[in-house]
């Protein structure tokens, strides 16, 4: 029997039940490991706290965690399950990856990220697998799952849900928030191809299937919009922690960012967007395609 860490961080439930999906058809020595901060996040959010999560957030900035008690020093593999907060990884997951006892355990160990994300999970991904690497860990596969609903929807029902706590359709006609019950269940298929591996002793072809599932999609808009927000975000939490130095003037500059969101988000890029379709993209495909090929991570197990 191999020896295999689940290791997660969820708010909702949401990442829990596609991980326990997931790995329901590994059969093999599973440890699962939730990780909890020392002072919690409220679930559902205060709209000023959700806003609030962003500087430190996009800063990286590490968290305290409640003692992890790991049963094993090595694992023959760790499926490392994190979301996206604000196009970095949210604030426990970066706290794990910079926890000096998991980093210990990453040294050398292969590794899989699970992703429960909205639908950016690009840039959070560059971090993750930086933070990986500073362990010596080996990154050998990366499984998104995201909510397929048109991007505008799905900010809008997602925010509703982490806002009010309530997994259902805003106004009776907005879509179900988070990733669909459907690509929830079948977390299982992506369990089977880890078994695989497992079997085989080897990660290398691992990626290329969870890719042959043709479960993992790019979208070309949402590439371009994390190729330039997160860059806007970084400006963003450098000016919220240098001009927030009293509570007072914190929440201003954390409500002027607020808006810029919304405005940014609802009514800018939809017109960018149209803008860089007609001029841009038609002009650009092969750099699109390598650029998504990256993000894949087709290349992420060729030595
Ligand atoms: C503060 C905050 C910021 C978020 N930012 C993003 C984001 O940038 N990209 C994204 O795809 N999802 C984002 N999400 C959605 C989460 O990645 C995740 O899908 C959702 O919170 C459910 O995760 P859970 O399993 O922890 O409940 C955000 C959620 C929260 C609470």
């Amino acid at each position: 029997m191999k020896h295999i860490l689940v290791i997660s961080y969820s708010q909702s439930g949401q990442l829990t039940q596609i991980l326990t999906n997931l790995t329901s058809t590994i059969n093999e020595e599973i440890e699962i490991v939730s990780v909890q901060p020392k002072t919690n996040f409220s679930f559902p959010w205060i709209s000023h706290d959700f806003f609030n999560a962003m500087p430190e957030t996009v800063l990286e900035k590490e968290i305290e965690l409640n003692e992890i008690a790991f049963k094993r020093d090595t694992y023959d593999l760790i499926i490392f399950g994190y979301q996206p907060w604000f196009l970095s990884p949210s604030l426990p997951a970066t706290a794990l990856l910079k926890n000096e006892a998991f980093k210990k355990i990453m040294k050398n160990s292969p590794i899989v990220t699970v992703i429960g994300a909205r639908n950016m999970w690009l840039n959070s991904q560059e971090s993750v697998k930086q933070l990986i690497k500073d362990a010596d860990g080996v990154l050998v596969g990366n499984i998104p799952f995201i909510d397929r609903n048109p991007n505008l929807l799905s900010a809008v029902s997602i925010l509703h849900w982490m806002l009010t706590g309530k997994k259902e359709k805003k106004y009776g006609i907005f879509p179900l928030p988070g990733i669909s019950e459907k690509d929830i269940l079948e977390a299982s298929l992506f369990g089977n191809i880890i078994q695989k591996s497992l079997d085989e002793n080897r990660f290398e072809d691992l990626q290329k299937e969870v890719l042959l599932t043709n479960r993992v999609n790019i979208n070309t808009n949402i590439l371009f919009i994390e190729g330039r927000a997160k860059k806007l975000f970084k400006i963003w939490a450098n000016q919220i922690t240098k001009k927030g130095s009293t509570a007072r003037k914190r929440k201003t500059w954390v409500n002027f960012f607020k808006y810029y969101l919304i405005i940014a988000l609802f009514m800018v890029a939809p017109i960018v967007l149209v803008i860089y379709n007609i001029l841009i993209r038609p002009f650009n495909l092969n750099k699109i395609n390598k650029n998504k090929a990256y993000f894949y991570g087709i290349e992420l197990n060729k030595k």
